[in-house]
């Protein structure tokens, strides 16, 4: 886990999550990045890769191509002042997917993904706010971070520019990030990180961020394919109704079946599960392909080479979690809801809590035989892998 030496975690998740930015300096000791500058260029020539190239040109001139690149336009690139930036680094480099057990403090399933970015000496991406948690994690070299919690609103931003740069930035922090150090920041915190070396590497491990629209529409989506909730409208007493008007209690019964369906646990709950664990598009297209019919390995098969290996690890594009309540426990994977085929609570919990299952841990599983429906289950779907 990450070092937060001044504070401790519950220190952190009490007063900082989500309220307010932190930086940790050397969060990370030692830390060595897992991806050189040269290997993010070349998975910016890659089709099914979202990147991106922004060059400063002067104060508020900013420039933004999107990948695929080609070897060329490296060529052609100023000396000082760019950044590349390659989304979802997560679900392409198992060593980038590995960073996230340090931040475990997180429940998994809140992460989004891990973009990367690479700058040569003045390279930034302009003064702005996301809408999400981010920890900004210094790779190699060195970044000047500004920051500001006032103005940002999405008025304050300047017109007829590729990029979302805020016009009124009044600087309150001021910081140097070196290798290893860690910078939180909340939702609606403006931030300008300026790399002050021509090796800078920042990774940005990104959370999910829902608006109550999205969570709503989702939901009633939900009720849709599971033909729930089909309780009907009852009306007021209509004593002393005009033909004309819809009367405040007419409404009010409208809002009343509404939030009655709010009260059923037992829709919310497997909504959300599959809610959250939902893949974004971009993962969507890089999800492994379950085995076809006639390729099917069969349980007996499968504790052989998995008695051969050195156990389990999730696929690092597909999202686990699981919902419990006293006699049930549902497991998601990438937004549906997965059959346990009455597979053990421990088995499933680990398959979510960790993304990694060791030989140890997996000969144990394996040796129940109500834990070989599921096991098999998944290892076609190819969402485990063996190691
Ligand atoms: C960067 O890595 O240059 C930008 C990260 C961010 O502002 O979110
Ligand atoms: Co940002």
């Amino acid at each position: 886990m990450i070092q937060f030496s001044k504070i401790t975690l519950d220190n952190f998740l009490q007063d900082y999550w989500q309220k307010k930015p932190l930086l940790l300096k050397n969060a990370l000791p030692n830390f060595q990045t897992p991806i050189s500058p040269e290997e993010l260029a070349g998975l910016s020539l890659e089709e099914e890769v979202e990147s991106r190239l922004i060059i400063q040109k002067s104060a508020t001139d900013y420039s933004l191509k999107t990948g695929p690149f080609s070897e060329e336009i490296f060529e052609s690139l100023p000396k000082k002042n760019w950044t590349l930036l390659i989304q979802g680094l997560d679900r392409l480099m198992p060593e980038v997917t590995d960073l996230l057990k340090e931040f475990s403090f997180i429940p998994s399933w809140r992460v989004d993904d891990i973009m990367v970015s690479y700058a040569t000496q003045g390279g930034n991406v302009g003064p702005h706010f996301d809408h999400y948690d981010v920890f900004l994690l210094q790779a190699q070299g060195k970044r000047n971070w500004q920051l500001t919690s006032q103005n940002c609103d999405m008025s304050n931003y300047i017109q007829g520019v590729d990029l979302r740069l805020m016009q009124t930035f009044n600087v309150e922090d001021d910081y140097v990030c070196e290798t290893g150090d860690i910078l939180y920041l909340p939702p609606k915190w403006g931030h300008h990180g300026i790399s002050l070396s021509d090796d800078c590497m920042t990774f940005s491990i990104g959370y999910r961020s829902y608006q109550g629209l999205e969570l709503w529409d989702s939901f009633g989506d939900y009720l849709a394919e599971n033909e729930s909730f089909k309780d009907l409208y009852l009306d007021p007493n209509w004593q002393d109704c005009q033909s004309g008007e819809i009367s405040d209690p007419a409404w009010q019964q409208a809002k009343k079946l509404l939030k009655s369906v709010l009260e059923k646990d037992e829709f919310i709950k497997p909504w959300f599960g599959k809610f959250a664990t939902q893949l974004d598009k971009n993962a969507n297209d890089l999800l492994p392909e379950p085995l076809a019919k006639d390729e099917k390995i069969y349980i007996d098969e499968l504790i052989q080479i998995a008695l051969n290996s050195e156990g389990i690890i999730r696929d690092e594009v597909c999202r686990f979690a699981y919902t419990e309540t006293t006699d049930k426990i549902l497991l998601y994977i990438n937004g549906q809801i997965m059959n346990t085929f009455s597979a053990e609570e421990a088995f499933i919990k680990l398959l979510c809590n960790q993304r990694v299952i060791d030989i140890k841990n997996l000969t144990e599983i394996l040796k129940t035989s109500k834990n070989h429906a599921l096991f098999e289950a998944l290892c076609n779907q190819q969402v485990i892998i063996f190691i």
